[in-house]
């Protein structure tokens, strides 16, 4: 598979964006959720170089979502990259980095905007840019989350969540945010 580079990936944010100053928030966000899933490269089988373009496309969609729910952006971001004749090893990282993952049952049960189906990591890659998605949020102003922030956070979304992140976490570890905080002014919360 064709794995595309940082610079071939970069100039697809830009592309896409709609704003510079979207493309800012969004691609800064995906290269930090790519910091964050470095920290967990050691030791784990996995095709780093896969993880890494996984982590700077992920959110791609973002930039699709004009005035529609902000759960849409996976799979826009996955008919996105699909467009461009990107393989569905691609595409995924996209649809299956939400939350802790989707399930068929979760969409139906909350009536969510997406077709039926469950966008739920399969491959060690996708799970390490979803976990590491969740430390960091492009909320106004940006922050990082720690593992218990986000555990409070997905709370809301029911018991079954917090039991899939707190799997997650016992599996991968917490990562280390403070370096990433000191060097683009964004607090840890
Ligand atoms: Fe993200």
């Amino acid at each position: 598979m064709q794995i595309p580079t940082d610079a071939e990936i970069r100039s697809l944010h830009r592309d896409y964006a709609p704003t510079p100053a979207a493309f800012e928030v969004v691609f800064e966000h995906c290269q930090l959720v790519c910091s964050v899933a470095e920290q967990f490269f050691a030791g784990r089988a996995v095709d780093t170089d896969l993880v890494r373009a996984g982590a700077l496309l992920h959110d791609i969609g973002v930039y699709r979502l004009e005035s529609s729910a902000y759960v849409r952006h996976g799979v826009l971001g996955h008919e996105l990259l699909a467009s461009l004749g990107f393989p569905v090893e691609i595409c995924r990282f996209a649809s299956c980095h939400t939350g802790v993952g989707i399930t068929r049952d979760d969409v139906v049960r909350q009536a969510l905007p997406i077709p039926v189906d469950d966008y739920l990591p399969r491959t060690p890659e996708e799970g390490l840019v979803l976990y590491a998605d969740k430390f960091h949020s492009k909320r106004t102003p940006p922050v990082f989350l720690t593992g218990d922030t986000y555990a409070a956070e997905v709370a809301r979304f029911g018991p079954d969540k917090v039991r899939a992140f707190g799997m997650l976490r016992q599996r991968y570890g917490d990562p280390s945010l403070d370096t990433l905080s000191a060097a683009t002014g964004y607090a840890v919360i």
